[in-house]
């Protein structure tokens, strides 16, 4: 009988010290932060959808894998969303762009830059209080990022955040679109490791993509 308590009390102990245990675990786990939600945030604008039709803009503007034609900033997120497993949201304009014509396109860009326009979002602006590092992505247009990235900064509370910006370009890299982020959210971290890629080399740019998530400690 004694025998059997002694077992008893020693499992006790085994059991006692095991919770303690997990529960240190879990919370280092919270403390450090190995627990985090990421949310990738993009807009991209395909000037196409056919992959037998495009046009020279269209095929500038585009990458097509397994005959689905996606746009260079949303290739880009959909590598970082399989690399990371992260949570994705699309910026959809509520006024379609009409892609039908590069230069009206170029054009009407331009207008809405010179108007500081805020063009709507169609879908509803995900809430984004559940995460805590957001990468958001865009094309370069006019040097500066996309009227519409500035209708998401001014809808969404990103205190505290990490932001690590992401994007495609033209030619003229981030356009110091980084530092417009800073100011837009002055109190969120904004990474000076983002990632712009030419549309030039973004079909061959998984292997870059993959490694920039490694080496920022996001690749899953
Ligand atoms: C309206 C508009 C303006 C643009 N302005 C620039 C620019 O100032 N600098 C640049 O490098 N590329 C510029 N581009 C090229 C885009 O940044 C590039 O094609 C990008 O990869 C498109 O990405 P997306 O397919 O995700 O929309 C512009 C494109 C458009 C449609």
């Amino acid at each position: 009988m004694k025998n059997f308590n002694n077992k008893r009390g020693l499992m006790k102990k085994i059991i006692f010290l095991i919770t303690i245990f997990l529960l240190g675990i879990t919370l280092t786990v919270t403390a450090f932060g190995v627990d985090k939600k990421t949310l990738i945030v993009y807009f991209s604008l395909p000037e196409g959808s056919d992959p037998n039709n495009l046009s020279i803009e269209g095929e500038n503007s585009t990458v097509v894998i397994d005959g689905k034609v996606l746009g260079n900033t949303e290739y880009m997120a959909k590598i970082i969303q399989e690399n990371t497993g992260a949570d994705i949201y699309r910026i959809v304009p509520k006024i379609p762009y009409d892609i039908s014509n590069h230069r009206n396109l170029t054009n009407f860009a331009k207008e809405e830059q010179k108007n500081n326009a805020r063009p709507e979002i169609a879908n509803k602006i995900i809430d984004v209080s559940q995460y805590d590092t957001l990468f958001i992505g865009y094309p370069i247009w006019w040097a500066d990022l996309p009227m519409i990235l500035y209708t998401f900064f001014d809808n969404v509370d990103l205190s505290g955040k990490t932001i690590i910006p992401f994007g495609t370009h033209g030619g003229s890299g981030f356009a110091g679109t980084v530092e417009t982020i800073k100011k837009l959210e002055s109190k969120a971290k904004v990474s000076d490791n983002g990632r712009i890629i030419s549309r030039n080399a973004i079909a061959n740019s998984e292997k870059n993509i993959i490694n920039w998530l490694e080496n920022l400690g996001y690749k899953k």
